[in-house]
């Protein structure tokens, strides 16, 4: 196969088009979904570029060391390792975040978590002068609030947004600082390891906006690691037997923790809104519960504001 010659003369190398084909057809053989798209995407990463250049120059040939990575790259995603960790990094939200197996790789449909949480923090800010002290729990990657700390870093800097973000996990932690550092945003956002709202994320009590995507799948789903899933971290998948250990815990908190007037996003799975808003409606405080949908019409945030 021509990706695995690394000492090919450069006139005989194959160029951008021949391996994009020849890739494409190894993952097709190994049950690639996406095989086509898989190969543009590593064979663009070798060449360091995206692609839209890779189309433009169909005749570009590798340098044998960069020949030799892509035959490697391309082992693994055979393996089934998922692109984002063989790459290092995701394109979510017109953001390139760092990804490896530290934490889970940011999802599309997350970025309903992220604008609505945007949208919730602009529209306190207009409202109100008090200071909004906002906490994603789960934080992973750092992706959601990340997101969120680069939308509001003047806000954060007059002290008039608090952000904060936490992990049970000390690693996705290390990632999550990492993917802040990157972006300049080091210092805009605390972060906190423990148990769901145990760690003193931020000063005070209770905050006005809660913001979490925390394990929902059922630990069957967890254990089966279809795709991606058999490499990423099980404790950022399993939410127990019916997939919502974590969110039943967390929304129990929510009498203690959630300020009057503030609001906890929370991301769902398919068909569990009905038991989030349920579980919700039954707390000892007054709520109001809307649930929005993602691109792909699939229920995926449930909003419960505190009356
Ligand atoms: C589904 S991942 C989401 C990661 C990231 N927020 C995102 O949207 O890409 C869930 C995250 O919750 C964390 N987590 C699991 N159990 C937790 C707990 N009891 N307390 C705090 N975080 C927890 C996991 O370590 C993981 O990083």
């Amino acid at each position: 196969m021509p990706v695995r010659d690394t000492v090919t003369p450069a006139t005989e190398r194959p160029d951008a088009a021949t391996l994009i084909g020849d890739v494409a057809t190894r993952l097709r053989e190994a049950g690639s979904e996406s095989p086509r798209l898989d190969a543009e995407l590593l064979v663009g990463h070798a060449f360091g570029r995206d692609r839209a250049w890779l189309h433009a120059h169909p005749d570009a040939s590798l340098s044998a060391s960069d020949a030799a990575a892509l035959a490697g790259w391309v082992d693994r995603r055979v393996a089934g390792e998922p692109i984002a960790y063989i790459r290092g990094f995701k394109e979510w939200f017109s953001l390139r975040i760092a990804t490896d197996h530290r934490a889970l790789i940011p999802r599309p449909e997350t970025e309903l978590l992220a604008s609505t949480a945007i949208g919730e923090i602009s529209a306190r800010l207009i409202r109100d002068n008090d200071p909004i002290r906002a906490w994603e729990v789960g934080t992973g990657s750092g992706a959601v609030v990340l997101a969120v700390a680069l939308r509001f870093g003047t806000a954060a800097a007059l002290s008039r947004v608090h952000l904060a973000a936490s992990d049970i996990s000390a690693e996705a932690l290390e990632l999550a600082a990492e993917n802040l550092a990157a972006h300049g945003a080091a210092g805009l956002v605390a972060l906190a390891c423990g148990d769901l709202l145990e760690p003193p994320a931020l000063p005070g009590g209770s905050v006005d906006l809660l913001i979490a995507n925390l394990p929902y799948l059922t630990t069957e789903e967890a254990a089966a690691g279809v795709g991606s899933l058999a490499w990423e971290p099980r404790d950022a998948l399993d939410g127990g037997r019916d997939g919502l250990d974590l969110l039943r815990r967390l929304v129990s908190h929510l009498p203690e923790r959630l300020a009057p007037g503030g609001a906890a996003l929370l991301e769902i799975g398919a068909g569990q809104a009905a038991a989030v808003r349920e579980l919700a409606e039954a707390l000892p405080i007054r709520v109001a519960v809307t649930v929005l949908p993602d691109l792909a019409g699939i229920e995926r945030v449930v909003r419960v504001e505190r009356r």
